[in-house]
């Protein structure tokens, strides 16, 4: 991590996480801290449970044991009226999207202006027009989600996400469906949006060429727990066999060597046809 990033108090903190479901570990012992302004990248296999550490932080899902703290406040120790006023400072894209399917694109980006903020009709126009225009989609205003193809709801989903403007960002797979263009614009967007708003950020993605671009750090989770954190030219140089083969793509390694990751999924793939 930079120096100056070193310096900083943890906005986010996640200490000795642990979670399963039924009888499965998903989450076996994580700590990982996000430092205030910085845009930490997330890669691992899929399974791994990326996603459920991401549900930790905003307090989707509550741990089994450990704490995730956020700006020094336990989240799992929240109640439910301070959990909604907690969530205002987090502008989230899930990974399935999650658009309201009955709202217009409309009514989906100014979703949270008109819920967290007291903006005008007239603000919360324009506010809208310029998320759009970010990620390039125009006049998709009256579009109802399902007249949209998988790669502009996507792109709703993470115009939603910025629209109040939040403190943190959390994206799950931005751009997984993406063609490189717009991969490499929402990249873009993430990078600016730190810069210029000094956002916190966490971004997982299967797409090292937008892990380099868009993280000051890369962690790398296995099994549930965090093996590698370094700043992108760092990490690329990691000797961590499991690091090496993540990056470079290799089909063989540690991470192929172990139990169920042959029978299972690789990082990239897609889970469901055309996706
Ligand atoms: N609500 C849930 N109930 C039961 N099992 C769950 C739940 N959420 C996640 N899991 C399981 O936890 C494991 C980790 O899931 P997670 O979604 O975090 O993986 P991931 O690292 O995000 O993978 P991918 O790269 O494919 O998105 C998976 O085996 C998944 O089936
Ligand atoms: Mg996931």
């Amino acid at each position: 991590m930079p120096e100056v990033l070193m310096s900083k108090p943890a906005k986010i903190s996640v200490r000795d996480l642990h979670k399963s479901f039924g009888p499965k570990v998903v989450l076996d012992g994580m700590s990982l801290d996000v430092a205030a302004g910085e845009s930490l990248v997330v890669i691992g296999g899929s399974g791994t449970g990326k996603s459920v550490l991401l549900k930790h932080i905003i307090g989707l899902l509550r741990p089994d044991s450990g704490t995730v703290e956020v700006d020094g406040v336990a989240v799992e120790k929240l109640g439910n009226r301070e959990i909604t006023d907690f969530r205002r400072k987090f502008g989230m894209s899930f990974q399935e999207g999650a658009l309201f399917d009955s709202m217009t694109i409309w009514q989906n980006v100014a979703f949270p202006l008109q819920r967290l903020t007291k903006m005008s009709r007239k603000e919360i126009d324009e506010r809208v027009k310029e998320c759009l225009d970010l990620v390039h989609l125009e006049g998709v205003e009256e579009k109802l989600p399902s007249q949209l193809s998988g790669g502009m709801r996507r792109r709703v989903g993470f115009a939603r996400a910025i629209s109040h403007r939040p403190e943190i960002l959390l994206f799950d797979e931005p751009t997984t469906g993406l063609d490189p263009v717009t991969t490499a614009l929402i990249g873009e967007v993430i990078v600016e949006l730190n810069d210029e708003l000094k956002t916190t950020t966490v971004t997982i993605t299967h797409d090292m060429e937008s892990a380099f671009r868009i993280g000051d750090r890369i962690a790398m989770i296995h099994r549930g727990r965090l093996v590698a954190s370094a700043p992108p030219e760092e990490f690329r140089t990691l000797q961590d066999p499991r690091v090496q083969q993540f990056i470079h793509g290799r089909a063989e390694g540690p991470l192929s060597d172990e139990p169920g990751v042959r029978t299972g999924t690789w990082p990239g793939q897609p889970k469901t046809p055309g996706r």
